[in-house]
């Protein structure tokens, strides 16, 4: 039975109205782009109502693959003044227009989803692409995000965690010189309330580190040994772990036995190397400095992610479940993106308080494939929730259920047709 059919054709309307012909900007005015992690779970949306268009909106974004594997974080389609910083400001070269930095890598497990739910041809034309696309992606992370070895993901810039201002980067940010800073003027706030959206401060650091690639003439290489921001991220680490799953059924369904040889090796570094990002103080996964080794001790909605990754012994689990547990004392609605009382929470701002729909659908799929059936029910019935409360906005305060950042968001509404409203 449908749950609420009113909602189900808002949800739709917001992914056709939000469609651009080919790819779905995230929200109309704030983003008017295609943004990397958020098309892919917009195609999970689209292939509840339209499969080849769920199709398309993944072939768009990984035609705009670099040829070092990189798929970038946002592409630039078409100009469009209200959107800071715009691709002069990357002053990446490419065409289409990128920026110079990457996103969450969660394309070869909504691949796997969408192929697996249509029992598509392994084999076909298409499958054989996008599973190379994925296969190139995987290895940058490898070949460029690794420097300690141990399987894990380093980012060099805040917004490729997807996280853009969660409190985790707040001591490795507070580093970065900002001295050099062009001079700009920022468009955020004229879409969206400036007590939601990242502070001057912040945003100046997000520059400084932006300039620092641009000034690399985005050589990945360079970034990753000298970049002003270098941080392991507990998010990316989970997600690279279970796409490198994904990536390997694919593998092992077109027969290339040496890609699944070299998946298997990763997948056994990374579940061997997480346990770097182990908190005990914590009790929980906690994104860690690169360069100074300390761990933000920070519990995030992104911890939750470690079931999503299927890591743990029964020790670390039952630390996270107390984790969990402890959230609901202030949180009436599951998956606050910061622990209440934590330095810097705040219900309302970025990343420091609301729930976000696509990391509580990670986690929560992740509880329950690790038995933890009650707490994914819980989590997903709290979305539905938020949603009938407030409608499809970017998040949600986790104390009032009210909507936060940019409204008829695409991801949103996507996260209702393929989970938590069906
Ligand atoms: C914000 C979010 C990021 C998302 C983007 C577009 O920058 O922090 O995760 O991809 O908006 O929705």
């Amino acid at each position: 039975m449908r749950r609420n059919p009113d909602l189900d054709r808002q949800a739709r309307e917001i992914l056709v109205r939000n469609d651009r012909g080919g790819y779905t900007v995230p929200t109309h005015g704030l983003y008017p782009f295609q943004w990397n992690w958020d098309s892919a779970f917009v195609a999970l949306g689209f292939a509840t109502l339209d499969r080849e268009r769920a199709w398309q909106e993944i072939e768009t974004l990984v035609s705009a693959q670099w040829e070092d594997g990189m798929i970038p974080h946002i592409i630039f389609h078409q100009h469009d003044e209200g959107y800071f910083p715009g691709p002069e400001v990357w002053g990446t070269g490419r065409i289409p227009a990128t920026s110079g930095i990457t996103q969450p890598p969660v394309l070869a497990t909504v691949v796997r989803q969408i192929w697996e739910s249509e029992g598509a041809d392994p084999a076909c034309v298409r499958m054989q692409r996008l599973y190379r696309a994925c296969l190139a992606s995987h290895r940058w992370f490898h070949t460029y995000r690794d420097p300690l070895g141990n399987g894990l993901v380093m980012v060099t810039h805040n917004w490729e965690t997807g996280r853009d201002n969660s409190s985790e980067w707040d001591d490795a940010l507070g580093r970065v010189d900002t001295s050099e800073v062009v001079p700009y003027q920022r468009r955020d706030t004229g879409h969206v309330d400036a007590a939601m959206r990242p502070k001057q401060e912040e945003y100046d650091r997000y520059v400084a580190i932006l300039q620092f690639g641009k000034a690399s003439g985005w050589n990945h290489r360079t970034i990753a040994d000298e970049g002003p921001f270098r941080m392991v991220d507990v998010g990316m680490s989970m997600e690279l772990l279970r796409a490198n799953r994904d990536l390997l059924v694919l593998a092992e369904a077109l027969g290339d036995a040496d890609a699944a040889t070299e998946l298997r090796g990763r997948i056994a570094l990374s579940e061997e190397g997480i346990d770097w990002l182990w908190n005990e103080e914590a009790g929980a996964y906690c994104s860690r400095d690169a360069t100074t080794h300390e761990s933000s001790g920070l519990v995030t909605n992104a911890s939750f992610l470690a079931f999503y990754a299927g890591v743990g012994n029964a020790h670390q689990r039952a630390r996270l479940i107390e984790a969990l547990q402890r959230l609901t004392g202030s949180a009436r609605y599951l998956l606050p993106s910061l622990e209440a009382g934590s330095r810097a929470y705040d219900h309302r701002r970025y990343w420091r308080g609301p729930v976000w729909l696509v990391v509580s659908y990670m986690a929560a799929i992740g509880l329950a494939e690790q038995g933890y059936t009650e707490w994914a029910n819980r989590i997903r019935e709290d979305s539905a929730r938020l949603i009938e409360r407030s409608g499809f906005y970017e998040s949600f305060s986790p104390e009032t259920g009210e909507g936060s950042g940019g409204p008829a968001f695409s991801w949103t509404a996507a996260m209702w047709l393929a989970w938590c409203g069906q």
